[in-house]
């Protein structure tokens, strides 16, 4: 049988900093408010003609040489992203190029903030069928392009990251298992109305940036991922007692202590990251890995629960053994 294991991850934000109280003087917002609604304190923005694959090429040279290994080891490239640098190529593509890999299948993945949790479980995919022996799995968002700085009932959310992971072949268990879902009917609760590209003058109309029903989203994600708590525990003959991490998408703290709390986890083994970063989509997960593998609180042979709600809406699950 062969598995896959993540054998290396990396991470990387911008340089900018937007604090609440910098938010504060866009918007009106209060440091209190963004607090006890979200828990966020800060996010890290993209400088001018930072791109989505610029965060992504530092992430992802940081999880190949945690990995032990080098660009040439490479042989699949999926890339999660809702904020690609162009229409096309792929990021995925354009990363390929930075990194100097020729060959190797590389695409991109969209779907928004499950988007890595897709991307690691297409990646398992390809390894446990023998197709990839070591795969660069990254999520990466630039989204403070796709924000209005306007809207404070959006901009006080988001940020910009990077987050990679390289996925290697491996006779001992790793991933042990994914669950993935969509139901697009709720796409008007949680979109980008209009096409960047397609239809600038909804870029002049304001129309091209995050639109969300904030208190409807909250509520559909802490049932839905609730419930995919159940599958993936049910499905691996498991219990809450098994996981030693819970490695959450980084939105809410608010729905961050809901699935603790489903999981039965106490709080210092659920990985929090949103209070630095906010919410930076696809890259939000395996940022949050990276920062709880680097400082120590991850070790090797513990079992991790990943999960992701986003727009789509998608959601999904991963269960692995670091
Ligand atoms: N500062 C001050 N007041 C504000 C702000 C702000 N930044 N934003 C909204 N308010 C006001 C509202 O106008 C409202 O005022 P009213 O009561 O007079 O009408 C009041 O605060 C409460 O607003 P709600 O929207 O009900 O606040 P809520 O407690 O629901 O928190 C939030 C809003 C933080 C957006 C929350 O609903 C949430 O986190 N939703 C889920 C987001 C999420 O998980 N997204 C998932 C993925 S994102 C992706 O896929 C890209």
């Amino acid at each position: 049988m062969i598995y896959s294991r993540i054998a290396g991850t990396g991470s990387f934000l911008p340089e900018k900093v937007y604090t609440n109280a910098d938010l504060e003087r866009m918007v009106d917002t209060t440091d209190e408010w963004i607090t006890d609604r979200t828990g966020i304190k800060k996010r890290h923005i993209a400088g001018e003609g930072e791109t989505t694959c610029d965060l992504a090429e530092h992430a992802s040279r940081a999880a190949i040489e945690a990995a032990g290994l080098g660009v040439d080891d490479i042989d699949l490239i999926v890339f999660a992203t809702t904020t690609p640098d162009q229409v096309f190529p792929s990021t995925a593509c354009l990363l390929q190029k930075r990194l100097g890999i020729h060959g190797p299948a590389a695409f991109d993945i969209q779907a928004v903030c499950s988007g890595f949790i897709y991307a690691i479980s297409i990646a398992d995919k390809f390894i446990k069928t023998g197709s990839a022996k070591n795969a660069l799995v990254i999520g990466a968002e630039t989204l403070s392009r796709i924000v209005d700085w306007t809207d404070r009932e959006t901009c006080i959310l988001f940020g910009d990251g990077a987050g990679a992971v390289v996925l290697s072949a491996s006779d001992k268990p790793g991933i042990i298992s994914t669950h993935l879902h969509a139901d697009g009917q709720y796409e008007s609760l949680l979109n980008v109305p209009k096409g960047i590209v397609s239809d600038y003058e909804a870029v002049k109309q304001g129309e091209a940036f995050i639109h969300m029903k904030g208190r409807e989203v909250f509520k559909v994600a802490v049932n839905t991922l609730g419930r995919i708590v159940d599958e993936t525990l049910d499905a691996a003959g498991m219990t809450q007692a098994d996981i030693d991490w819970l490695v959450p998408h980084q939105a809410n703290v608010r729905i961050i202590g809901a699935l603790g709390k489903k999981l039965s986890l106490p709080s210092e083994r659920v990985v929090v990251t949103v209070q630095d970063h906010g919410n930076t989509s696809a890259a939000s997960v395996p940022l949050a890995l990276d920062t709880a593998v680097r400082d120590g609180r991850i070790q090797r042979g513990e079992t991790l629960f990943l999960e992701a709600f986003g727009g789509g809406f998608t959601w999904g699950s991963a269960l692995l053994i670091y």
